[in-house]
């Protein structure tokens, strides 16, 4: 790495429907919002991170990170507008947006080689991981991931018996209320929790494959405009996520009550604390209902860049 700094930046991200099926090779659909994470690099006499030793505290996804571009010492700087553990992608946006300062530093910026060594870091971070998050931080927009390709390809990732084509929609504008619980909870745990239902349960396999079906019928509402259609297909799949165990008694208040006032709401990333998003035309509303009962509401807007150089 030169002697200079390098400063990037990745959008958060709201998984509109699909998580969890998403690791099961199952089709998921997602936007960037305009909150973002910035990130400097610089060489350094050891690694740190925001000012703390990587070998006194174990940032397991900047380590894997430098570990991937068999970085010298090196001290990250992160900034984020969003919380961590809050179900909008900041570990996928630290990620991201590491490998892309990273990889400028080397002279050789790829949106879709950062997309897929991020969804590395977060396979060997988590166990396991699907591409959801670091495609949608890499390009911002839309992404809709499923397993043929066709309009909009933007890469494809194979992992196992599993394939993912990413893809690029387009994105009406919309307006998203997030609304966090305040409690973070780490997605590996979740993801490993669904693995264990799914491989005994043959209930929890058609409910990964009602997921899967809804996701690609929130698509098709999502490409019309359909905006009532899309929050009808949100509130079903919050349903089925509860029914897989991923929902929580703070995330089910936050959704039955922002419900009057919105087309749709659901839980958004991994759940188990974390997020929760209502597609609405009344934000303000949201947002107070979501105040009242707790919450810590974000507005997340359409249509942000993803990954960039700043
Ligand atoms: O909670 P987040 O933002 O890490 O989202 C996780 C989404 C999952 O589908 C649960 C896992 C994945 O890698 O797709």
């Amino acid at each position: 790495m030169s002697d200079r700094a390098w400063s990037t930046s990745a959008p958060a991200k709201v998984i509109l429907l699909g998580e969890h099926a998403v690791v099961f090779g199952k089709p998921a659909l997602s936007v960037a919002i305009g909150l973002r994470l910035r990130c400097q690099i610089r060489p350094s006499n050891v690694s740190t991170l925001n000012g703390i030793s990587l070998t006194q505290q174990n940032y397991s996804y900047v380590s894997a990170c430098l570990a991937k571009h068999n970085a010298g010492p090196t001290a990250v700087v992160t900034d984020s507008d969003f919380p961590s553990g809050s179900g909008l992608g900041s570990s996928a946006a630290v990620t991201v947006a590491l490998l892309a300062a990273l990889s400028s530093a080397e002279g050789r910026l790829r949106e879709d080689v950062v997309a897929k060594e991020a969804f590395e870091v977060e396979c060997e971070v988590q166990g396991r991981a699907s591409p959801i998050d670091t495609s949608t931080c890499a390009h911002g927009g839309g992404i809709l991931v499923k397993k043929e390709g066709s309009d909009g390809l933007l890469w494809e990732i194979v992992k196992d018996t599993r394939r993912w084509c990413v893809h690029d929609i387009k994105v009406p504008s919309m307006t998203l209320v997030v609304g966090f619980t305040g409690k973070a909870a780490p997605t590996g745990p979740l993801v490993a929790k669904v693995k264990r239902y799914v491989d005994r349960s043959t209930f929890a396999r058609d409910i990964i494959d009602e997921i899967g079906d809804i996701t690609l019928d929130g698509a098709a509402q999502l490409a019309k405009g359909d905006l009532e259609g899309l929050g009808r297909t949100m509130t079903k799949d919050h349903k089925l996520l509860a029914i897989l165990g991923v929902s929580s008694p703070e995330l089910d208040k936050l959704v039955a009550s922002v419900l009057p006032h919105s087309y749709g709401a659901k839980l958004t990333g991994a759940g188990g604390g974390g997020s929760m998003v209502a597609l609405t035309d009344q934000p303000q509303k949201v947002m107070e209902v979501i105040r009242r009962k707790g919450g810590q509401p974000f507005v997340g807007v359409t249509g942000v860049p993803g990954v960039r150089i700043e």
